[in-house]
């Protein structure tokens, strides 16, 4: 069942842009810690653009970075760079050295869209992943790469767009690098949360859509305007959603979740502001 929806998850407006960057040469140099094997560059690549189209499909005009083969083979998971809501963009500071300068290419392209940049500083650290936002509210993942101090001055700095903000430690939870790992918003209020985080009482509020066993990888799925992409091959949890009225559009990407990374760290979706 593929019945389009056309209510926005996003009270200020729907998502005409995102930021994309495609794999670089380095791409197998890149922080995993998962066990499935050297991810093929070619195939990778394919995904990507197969991605990409998707993103246009669903109404977005594309920020295409070059890709960077030479120093930051995570760079492609661009998500983790900044976070963007309809009041504003800040840049975070990635919680791994070798993602720290990721940063300088999403500041530079952001510049073009919005007037002002706020942004986390040292000693705190922030993966965009582990950044859910869910209507007027952000979980914020507490994680290996996310730490107290950055959870803090984000939350302030949301706090000053309007937004509220609170904490869920996910250091405990194996197999999950940032909370976006097992937490996905849908709009109207429904939260896809995987077991490990399905009780927990900071998603009390939400309607919940229990990731099936086998399917956790999926539970990093992402709503852009009237489409829910997800990672193909998770035929259970795409039922689940699909039942509840949503379009999907399921993605290979089989070469991203062996360097670690999830669907929705392959854009970052925004609203230019004015
Ligand atoms: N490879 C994605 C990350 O570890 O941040």
């Amino acid at each position: 069942m593929l019945v389009r929806i056309v209510e926005n998850p996003y009270s200020d407006g729907m998502f005409t842009h995102a930021v994309i960057r495609p794999p670089g040469a380095n791409f197998a140099e890149g922080l995993t810690t998962v066990e499935l094997g050297t991810p093929d560059l070619k195939v990778a690549c394919k995904q990507h653009t197969a991605y990409c189209e998707a993103l246009q499909r669903c109404g977005l005009t594309l920020v295409r970075l070059d890709a960077d083969d030479l120093h930051f083979p995570d760079s492609t998971f661009v998500e983790d760079a900044a976070i963007l809501t309809p009041r504003g963009a800040i840049l975070m500071r990635p919680g791994a050295p070798s993602r720290s300068g990721e940063v300088d290419a999403i500041r530079e392209t952001l510049q073009e869209f919005y007037p002002r940049l706020d942004a986390i500083i040292a000693p705190g650290t922030v993966d965009g992943g582990d950044i859910c936002e869910a209507g007027d509210h952000f979980f914020i993942g507490i994680s290996h790469r996310t730490n107290e101090a950055g959870a803090r001055k984000l939350a302030e700095i949301l706090a000053r767009q309007g937004y509220r903000a609170s904490c869920v430690d996910i250091r405990g939870i194996p197999n999950i690098l940032h909370i976006k790992s097992g937490i996905a918003y849908l709009g109207e209020s429904r939260l896809v949360l995987i077991d490990a985080l399905a009780e927990h009482a900071a998603f009390r509020d939400f309607e919940v859509i229990r990731v099936p066993a086998g399917d956790e990888y999926a539970a990093n799925c992402v709503r852009v305007n009237e489409f829910v992409l997800i990672p193909a091959g998770f035929p259970e949890l795409t039922r689940r959603i699909e039942e509840l009225g949503y379009a999907t559009i399921p993605l290979a990407m089989s070469e991203f979740q062996k360097m670690d990374g999830g669907l929705s760290c392959l854009s970052l979706r925004f609203t230019p502001p004015g």
